[in-house]
């Protein structure tokens, strides 16, 4: 192998959890599925769907690859996905159960069962019909994470149609571009929800959006809006457009029957941003999608659906709420909190009050926030009964193995097994992830394939790297919830995805990756971050990784920023812990975690600069963008900051530079 094709790695973590007895005697995943789904990997996914979900009409062809990259599963079934999400479970005699223990930000809560579920998602599916909603219409969403949001999805799935989640942090402006892009005929939103102790007024972004573009006269597409109440908050109305919620839900027939789909109509679009360029509409299909949502909702978080209480912190405007907090759930049975708000309102520690109200047992959070927790010290958590928890799950960024055992002993109680799962919204499901009751993990590593799933880590060529070395992650077989294109841009879609490794038909993940000595995957941050250092490939993740092992670490940024002698330099930007400034204060402590990184990874790894700030840039899902550190630290003007979740944070961290 070339310098060129690989990413070097240097650091190295030892630390091995393997499952307690007890919980892999008890566990759902069996050793089996590894040895099933590698004999025979589309029989395996056949008997995982016909399984896990009830179909109207059996399939009787599993995949059809015939023109690829353009797949098909189940292709000649038909089922409907919210009668798998609902009905299904009534009728089996388990209306009674809980589906969401809903917790407002103002400490307002709802618990809704599967049967009253039910109930509002068929009266929305009959008012959806009468606003001229049928089978391949877009539908947007923009509403909070209110028990609403997630009978509209559902609603809208029942009748056929297309939902556009599109999350209730973007501006009109972004949503106004997503609306066209679908052609969407309706919107759902509420006049506005609770974050941060304020109301976020939504209905105010919606009329925004859909208002005549500066003067040119371009109509919306949208011909209706339903509106949730939910925060009271003033709203102006077109009578002949708006319809509040309660005026039409509520006395709507409870009649509807669940009409069957073919199992490639499309279920959603949703928008991903990418890093330039416009958003990807990625869109996905029923049977497939719902197949693997379901399987490895099951088993990577050990779902046991009579007593578990799960919880996924994700907003229903991303994909891990998508697959996560409606689909994989609701598909299962499970019974699950929703919680609305911010997890520091009205303080710090409300994440650990709502597990601590609920009895969370499987918890499913992003890296971002564990090390926003860690910054803010353990004895928040510590003052909160966790024991209730049983798994732990981490999500959207590789997880850093201080951060990962901070996750298990303070959060964990020790004890817990941690999933790390490698997914992309592109994929719909999880595709690399420890099996809870089977893997021993490794802190920082996302580790193995999940049964029924091909991956490997490939040179420029395409040629397997082989363990112990680093490359480019890619999906070599197709998989149940794969996307089935960009919306409107079938060009797009295999331009982006499938034409880089064109001759041998592998999907192109976007991401650097490592295969240690076992063989187990570690993820090493999106390929366009990688630096390249004195020649040497180096990922950002592992020198991160290092820099937040340091005690007065709580997070940290890395990219590589052009220099004269070595091509790359490394540069740092360092938020500190608050009790460690506290105690000890800024000084000198650039100097020490250069020397900490030196010695942790190697010379060539030692940051050439290091900024201590306050705040890092990140989407709105919590992604470091990187791509704008990187013009701070060439001393470029920043570039289009749009998709930041607070635009201020640039120019505070361009001053701190200065
Ligand atoms: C990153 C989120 C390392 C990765 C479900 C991927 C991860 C992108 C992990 C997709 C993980 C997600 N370890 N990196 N466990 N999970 N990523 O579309 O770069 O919001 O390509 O989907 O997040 O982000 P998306």
């Amino acid at each position: 192998m070339s310098a060129e094709n690989t990413i070097d790695h240097l650091l190295d973590e030892t630390r091995r959890f393997a499952p307690s007895p007890e919980f892999a005697a008890a566990a759902i995943a069996r050793p089996e599925l590894y040895e099933k789904a590698e004999a025979d990997r589309e029989g395996f996914w056949a008997e995982q769907s016909r399984e896990l979900l009830h179909w109207h009409t059996p399939f009787t062809e599993v995949l059809d690859w015939s023109n690829p990259p353009f797949a098909k599963w189940f292709a000649d079934g038909e089922l409907n996905v919210a009668y798998n999400c609902l009905d299904r479970h009534v009728e089996a005699g388990n209306g009674d159960r809980v589906a969401l223990l809903w917790e407002g930000e103002p400490g307002d809560s709802r618990r809704i069962t599967y049967a009253e579920l039910t109930d509002e998602v068929k009266r929305l599916a009959n008012v959806l019909t009468d606003l001229g909603v049928g089978e391949g219409d877009r539908v947007a969403l923009y509403l909070p994470m209110i028990p609403e949001a997630v009978a509209s999805m559902l609603a809208v799935a029942r009748v056929g149609a297309i939902h556009s989640v599109i999350f209730g942090g973007f501006s009109a402006d972004s949503l106004r571009s997503r609306i066209d892009d679908a052609g969407a005929k309706l919107v759902i939103t509420a006049d506005g929800g609770w974050r941060k102790g304020k109301v976020s007024p939504l209905k105010t972004a919606v009329d925004q959006a859909l208002a005549d573009r500066g003067g040119q006269g371009e109509q919306a597409t949208v011909e209706h809006v339903l509106v949730v109440r939910r925060g009271e908050n003033e709203v102006d109305w077109d009578a002949d457009r708006d319809v509040w919620y309660h005026d039409v839900v509520p006395q709507a027939s409870a009649e509807h029957e669940a009409r069957a789909f073919g199992a490639e109509s499309p279920l959603f679009i949703l928008y991903t941003s990418g890093t330039t360029g416009k958003p990807k509409g990625i869109l996905h299909t029923s049977g497939g999608y719902l197949t693997q949502a379901a399987y490895t909702h099951r088993n990577v978080f050990d779902l046991h659906p009579e007593t578990d209480v799960y919880w996924c912190t994700a907003d229903i405007g991303w994909i891990t709420g998508h697959s996560y907090v409606v689909y994989g759930p609701l598909a299962n049975g499970a019974t699950q909190v929703l919680y609305e708000g911010t997890p520091e309102h009205p303080e710090p520690g409300r994440w650990w009050d709502v597990i601590e109200k609920y009895g969370v047992t499987i918890f499913y959070t992003a890296p971002t926030a564990i090390r926003s927790f860690m910054k803010q010290g353990r004895q928040i958590p510590q003052a909160r009964d966790l024991s209730s928890l049983r798994v732990l799950g981490s999500v959207g960024e590789p997880i850093n193995p201080e951060a990962w055992i901070w996750y298990r002993e303070v959060i964990g109680a020790g004890t817990t097994p941690i999933v790390d799962t490698w997914w992309q919204t592109e994929t719909g499901a999880i595709m690399v992830s420890a099996l809870p009751g089977i893997t021993e993990t490794k802190p920082g590593s996302a580790q193995v394939a999940l049964p029924g799933i091909s991956i490997d880590v490939v040179d420029d060529a395409g040629s397997p790297v082989g363990n112990d070395a680093g490359g480019l992650l890619v999906i070599t077989e197709p998989w149940p919830s794969m996307l089935r294109g960009i919306w409107g841009d079938p060009e797009r879609y295999k331009e982006t995805y499938w034409d880089k490794f064109r001759d041998q038909g592998y999907y192109f993940a976007g991401d650097g990756a490592r295969l240690d000595e076992d063989g187990d995957i570690w993820l090493l941050g999106r390929v366009d971050d990688v630096m390249n250092v004195s020649g040497h490939r180096l990922s950002t993740a592992e020198i991160e990784s290092s820099l937040v092992a340091h005690e007065a670490t709580a997070e940290a940024a890395v990219v590589g920023a052009s220099d004269e002698t070595t091509g790359q330099a490394v540069v740092a930007f360092v938020i500190l812990k608050e009790n460690y400034l506290k105690e000890h204060g800024p000084e000198g402590l650039a100097q020490t975690l250069r020397q900490h990184v030196s010695d942790q990874i190697g010379a060539i790894a030692r940051p050439r600069d290091i900024y201590i700030v306050g705040e890092l840039p990140k989407t709105r899902s919590g992604k470091i963008m990187r791509r704008l550190l990187r013009d701070v630290a060439e001393g470029r003007e920043v570039g289009d900051t749009t998709t930041l979740a607070d635009t201020m944070v640039m120019s505070t961290i361009s001053a701190q530079v200065k």
